[in-house]
């Protein structure tokens, strides 16, 4: 039924090449937007679907998303060459479900289909998304191949926690179909970079909230954007990322435990808990400084004179400083940032050389929130101080380059 592999014209070849695989699972149809994703922001994407991916989600769709044929077995075009050329020409393979089966058939090596053989040509990157039930991504051979496969250099990403198909709830949904296409677009754009594979890294994002009563908190303006984009960037590094989310409103990244938080003591208690294992933790969250006294269990009603109600506030613990100068994994590189305004007592760098030395961590990183502008922005400039006295500045970037400069600086750390 298929025809096979790349018509593309020439000005098309310009384009990155992305091989989209597809194994059979329920999730095969959420590989759809990976796929559109890829298409859309130009990419030339050939999708190959195994058999029993087909049973899920046809090779018209496929076809129409991609513009392009489908190619699916090795017996189609075979002066072509398919099961060969399709991966030596491409620049990503993603594999969106990726099975327990197909895991084990790349780790040893088989190649029985079309998949199969272009993941043992393939000398590009590759990401595999598993999706799975709970038991079959715990069970040990499962564990054993992607450990194989990590060892190899492929980025694997951890299933998200949620509905399974069925009733069964739990480890092994697909991520996030445009979350898994940002991490497989970093991957493209940097190559060989896997430098953090085998590190486990852990990023706080957000602001807490520190509620005065059932309704109402103090808060911050922080999104989480930095936050998440460091995780990414670490996923995509090949990390094994636990994100402390504190109210943030975003997806979450693929690949990334996550851990949901509201107030700073809660914010405190998972960053420490979480750092006890990490090779890195990086505190891009805003915790709020204060905290109401006394938290009212009922909603705090207006005085009939006008008056407001009285508001006592305390001090909450700083956790990066807790976490610096309490080291929980003996060698871990302690990440904090700094948002400055400049006083009367110094400029913007004054005051972070001096909180850098004050918190105790390896490494800073400092934004000029002058403006306020870098709050919910998609770019940041931000200059980053090393305790050894090093500081590199990165020029308005997007937050996903500002977050590799950092986990740059962090690899280095790592090496020494
Ligand atoms: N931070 C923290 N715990 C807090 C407050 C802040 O771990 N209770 C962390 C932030 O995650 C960030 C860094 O400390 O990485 C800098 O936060 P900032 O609020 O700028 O520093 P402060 O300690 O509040 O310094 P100051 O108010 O003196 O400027």
């Amino acid at each position: 039924m298929t025809d096979t592999v790349d018509e593309a014209a020439p000005q098309q070849r310009e384009r990155p090449r992305v091989v989209l695989g597809v194994t059979g699972g329920i999730a095969a149809y959420k590989a759809c937007e990976v796929l559109r994703r890829f298409s859309e922001s130009g990419h030339d994407v050939t999708v190959v679907p195994t058999a029993a991916a087909l049973e899920f989600v046809g090779a018209p769709t496929w076809a129409a998303l991609s513009g392009k044929p489908v190619a699916a077995d090795v017996w189609s075009r075979v002066h072509e060459v398919p099961h060969v050329r399709i991966g030596q020409e491409a620049d990503l393979v993603v594999v969106a479900p990726a099975t327990a089966d197909v895991l084990a058939r790349a780790a040893h090596g088989i190649a029985d289909d079309l998949l199969t053989n272009t993941l043992l040509t393939a000398r590009c990157p590759v990401v595999f998304a598993p999706a799975m039930h709970t038991e079959m991504w715990e069970h040990p051979a499962t564990r054993a191949n992607v450990a194989t496969l990590r060892s190899r250099g492929a980025v694997v990403l951890e299933p998200a926690v949620g509905r399974l198909t069925g009733r069964d709830t739990g480890k092994g949904r697909l991520p996030d179909p445009v979350e898994i296409y940002e991490v497989a677009r970093q991957v493209l754009a940097r190559p060989g970079a896997a430098d953090l594979a085998g590190r486990r890294v852990v990023v706080s994002a957000g602001g807490t909230r520190e509620f005065l009563d059932p309704v109402r908190f103090l808060g911050n303006r922080s999104s989480g954007l930095q936050g998440y984009a460091l995780a990414r960037a670490a996923l995509s590094r090949g990390a094994e990322v636990t994100v402390v989310a504190a109210n943030v409103a975003l997806a979450d990244p693929a690949g990334a435990h996550v851990v949901r938080v509201t107030s700073t003591a809660e914010l405190r208690e998972a960053v420490l808990r979480e750092a006890g294992s990490a090779d890195a933790v990086v505190m891009a969250a805003a915790p709020a400084d204060f905290r109401p006294v006394a938290q009212s269990t009922e909603k705090i009603k207006k005085a009939a004179d006008g008056s407001a109600p009285p508001l006592a506030l305390e001090q909450n613990p700083d956790v990066l400083r807790e976490l610096a100068t309490e080291r929980r994994a003996p060698g871990s590189v302690v990440v904090g940032f700094a948002a400055e305004t400049g006083d009367s007592t110094g400029s913007v760098l004054d005051l972070a050389r001096a909180k850098l030395a004050r918190k105790g961590c390896d490494l800073l990183v400092v934004n000029d929130v002058g403006g306020g502008a870098v709050f919910g922005s998609e770019d940041n400039e931000v200059v980053i101080l090393g305790a050894d006295g090093s500081s590199r500045a990165v020029a308005r970037a997007s937050k996903t380059d500002v977050a590799h400069a950092i986990w740059d600086e962090v690899a280095r750390r790592f090496a020494h």
